[in-house]
């Protein structure tokens, strides 16, 4: 079997496939992820070939312990300190400039690097183990991320030594990640950190996601995190006969119920996604949440499932 649960045994057995260059499909708390070595560029081409991303979308490199962060790191600001201490471990992920320790095609050939450490018990003894590891999320580039194992792709699952099964995730949607090297810090991808959060614990503002900045963060396509049948985002209550995401009482068995907190809808999306997109539906309908900045997450997720992300 090649799902297992994380009992040490398997965990020593992950360890060793990642030491020796193999992929592990692991639970984080935002998203299962694909990890492998992250100073091994054999390792790290795995993956990129596994999702079918393009080698210039750099991957997220977690860590168990400060040491490792500090020794992936040429320069390490004090937002990145600051921001660590605040919400590490957990769903945030800090862009800082890169040391010679990490291969360049970790990093799609940037001149940084992206670490987390995750707020998992299966990732962090793993990152201690065999890390630091380069883990995207574990879907096959633009699809919908994995919140619990039921949702893999069975393409993606072929190309992996190992898959440890942790559970649902709890936080569900992906870190935010934040470029410290920019006065004042920005955020380049929403995610589990609201930006009020963060602009706290700074005391500051955070700057804009300027077209430059976005640059800096390759993920950015319009499509992304898309099931397979079209997502359309609707300002109205869905019609009887629309499949979908709902805040109202459900019509049908072919609508779900969503609920009405930006932390609550966060956990459930993918898994909400997963449910409808495996009905084969011809449109995936969702109601819009409000324009609040508590949901910028969730809203950057949906319009981008709906392939209304930034075009560069
Ligand atoms: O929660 C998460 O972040 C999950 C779990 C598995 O940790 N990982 C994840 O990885 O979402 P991925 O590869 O699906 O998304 C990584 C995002 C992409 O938008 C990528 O462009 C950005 O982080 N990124 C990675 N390295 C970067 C860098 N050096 N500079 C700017 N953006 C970077
Ligand atoms: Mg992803």
């Amino acid at each position: 079997m090649k799902i297992v649960a994380p009992n040490p045994e398997n965990l020593e057995r992950a360890a060793a496939i990642l030491r020796s260059g193999g992929l592990v499909i692991i639970p984080t708390e935002t998203v299962y992820g694909l990890a492998a070595d992250a100073l091994n560029p054999e390792a790290v081409a795995k993956v990129f070939g596994a999702k079918g991303r393009p080698a210039d979308n750099p991957l997220i490199v977690h860590v168990a312990l400060a040491e490792q962060a500090l020794s992936l790191a040429a320069e390490w600001p004090d937002a990145a300190q600051i921001l660590a201490d605040r919400f590490w471990p957990g769903p945030l992920t800090l862009v800082v400039r890169r040391s010679a320790r990490v291969p360049a095609e970790t990093c799609g050939g940037l001149d940084t690097v992206a670490i987390r450490m995750p707020d998992h018990p299966v990732a962090l003894a793993l990152a201690e183990l065999a890390g630091p590891l380069a883990a995207p999320s574990a879907n096959p580039f633009t699809g919908l991320s994995a919140t619990s194992v039921d949702h893999l792709d069975p393409a993606l699952l072929e190309r992996v030594d190992l898959v440890l099964d942790g559970g649902p995730a709890k936080i569900g949607i992906e870190s935010t990640v934040v470029d410290v090297l920019a006065s004042p810090p920005r955020i380049l991808r929403p995610g589990g950190v609201s930006r009020g959060d963060i602009q706290a614990a700074l005391h500051g503002t955070l700057g804009p996601l300027a077209a430059e900045a976005m640059r800096r963060s390759p993920g950015q396509y319009a499509k992304h995190y898309a099931p397979q049948a079209p997502l359309k985002l609707r300002s109205e209550r869905l019609d009887p006969d629309q499949v979908g995401l709902t805040f109202h009482e459900p019509q049908t068995a072919r609508q779900l119920k969503m609920p009405l907190d930006p932390r609550a809808y966060g956990s459930t999306l993918y898994h909400a996604l997963h449910q409808l997109d495996s009905l084969h539906p011809q449109t995936i309908w969702v109601e819009m949440p409000p324009e609040e900045p508590a949901w910028e997450a969730v809203w950057d997720r949906l319009r981008k499932a709906a392939g209304q992300g930034l075009v560069l």
